[in-house]
């Protein structure tokens, strides 16, 4: 049950707390919503979800942050963007783009292909490159290309940063309208800019209003596969040796490897912050939990889009759901206390068809292919 919501601008509305002209959210803005749906308890625990997803133009958390990213290149008046993501990003960076009037490059990884929504992709003034090379690489890339040709890339880490902070800001007035703290915040964590953008907005929500909203512990979910903020934190938490399987990567957006110091340093300040943790959600647990998670968010009001196969299409709001079930069971989250999850993502329906990358490329000319598509772009 929808027990909250902001629809037609969220962004638009907490404009003053961001360093953005709000007359250029206005021209970036694609109506940028969220909501706050109620599940059924669990093991005592109250259970409510954040739908970052639904009300939201191409289906996740990213355009609060990519609305945000675009006002800012419309300020720096270059005419051209470039980005790199694992699908999400890139989504919303070509639908912002086209909205607001700008022309975009965004590289992917070939895990990604199918995440890319065919219409956005297809559109005039964007040009996408599929890159078949380590995440590290493609970054590589990308600020190289940035930095010879003087176009910006969007979004800025500030912009990440900036654009999550809004969700402290939404959530403290949802707090205050319902009369609700939460004890937890769970979010499944790649980048980590989720999270970490949200208690930076806690900690300006404290020093305005000091004892006006409870910080909430921090619970960030990562899958088996892919879980260095877990290894960095916390020393792993998983058997490793030459004789153990590869594990699955279940949820490709959920991507991240290789972490830079500041981003470990900041997420263990948000943990220590908030008495919070990280945890790897095996993949069996996982895909034991995922039913039960999926039934309860239908059964809220909440759809999750599935493919052909009648699988889930993307799991990455779906493991911070998964991840709170766990943490309950495992008596991590007591009885009594009550439990955010992150919707980030998969609401909105599966693509049709897979769409057909405009430049494939690889770790040796991937700067040159996409020096190559930002020259097709330019008038
Ligand atoms: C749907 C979804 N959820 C969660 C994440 C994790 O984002 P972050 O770790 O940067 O907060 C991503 C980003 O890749 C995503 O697309």
């Amino acid at each position: 049950m929808e027990v909250y919501a902001q629809d037609g601008g969220v962004v638009r509305r907490y404009a003053a707390r961001l360093s953005a002209d709000p007359a250029l959210i206005d021209r970036a803005s694609l109506r940028e919503g969220g909501r706050i749906v109620q599940l059924a308890p669990q093991g005592g625990v109250g259970l409510d979800v954040l739908d970052l997803s639904t009300a939201n133009t191409t289906g996740t958390f990213k355009s609060w942050m990519v609305c945000l990213a675009v006002a800012q290149c419309l300020r720096k008046g270059s005419p051209l963007v470039l980005t790199q993501s694992s699908g999400n990003t890139a989504n919303a960076v070509a639908a912002y783009a086209a909205h607001a009037g700008l022309r975009a490059v965004v590289l992917h990884p070939p895990a990604s292909r199918r995440r890319i929504v065919p219409e956005l992709a297809e559109a005039d003034g964007v040009q996408f490159v599929e890159v078949d090379a380590a995440e590290d690489e493609i970054k590589t890339a990308m600020v190289a290309c940035s930095e010879a040709s003087g176009v910006p890339i969007a979004p800025a880490r500030e912009d990440m940063y900036e654009g999550h902070k809004l969700r402290a800001h939404f959530l403290a007035d949802a707090a205050r309208e319902l009369g609700r703290q939460w004890d937890w915040h769970v979010q499944a964590v790649s980048s980590g800019y989720g999270p970490l953008g949200h208690y930076r907005g806690l900690r300006e929500v404290l020093r305005s209003d000091p004892g006006g909203v409870r910080v909430p512990r921090f619970l960030g979910v990562q899958q088996e596969a892919v879980a260095p903020y877990v290894d960095a934190l916390t020393g792993g938490g998983r058997e490793t040796g030459a004789d153990r399987p590869v594990p699955a990567v279940l949820e490709p957006t959920l991507f991240r490897r290789a972490l830079t110091d500041e981003l470990v340093a900041e997420m263990r300040e948000v943990c220590a912050f908030s008495r919070g943790t990280v945890r790897r959600l095996a993949n069996t647990r996982y895909l034991q939990l995922e039913p039960r998670a999926v039934t309860l968010l239908t059964e809220a009001g909440v759809s999750v889009a599935r493919d052909d196969a009648g699988a889930p299409w993307e799991r990455a709001g779906l493991y911070a759901l998964a991840g709170t079930l766990a943490a309950i069971e495992e008596g991590l989250i007591r009885p009594g206390e009550r439990a955010l999850a992150v919707f980030t993502g998969g609401s909105a329906p599966a693509p049709p068809r897979t769409y057909e990358p405009h430049w494939l490329a690889d770790r040796t000319d991937a700067e040159e292919v996409t020096t190559r598509a930002l020259d097709k772009l330019r008038p």
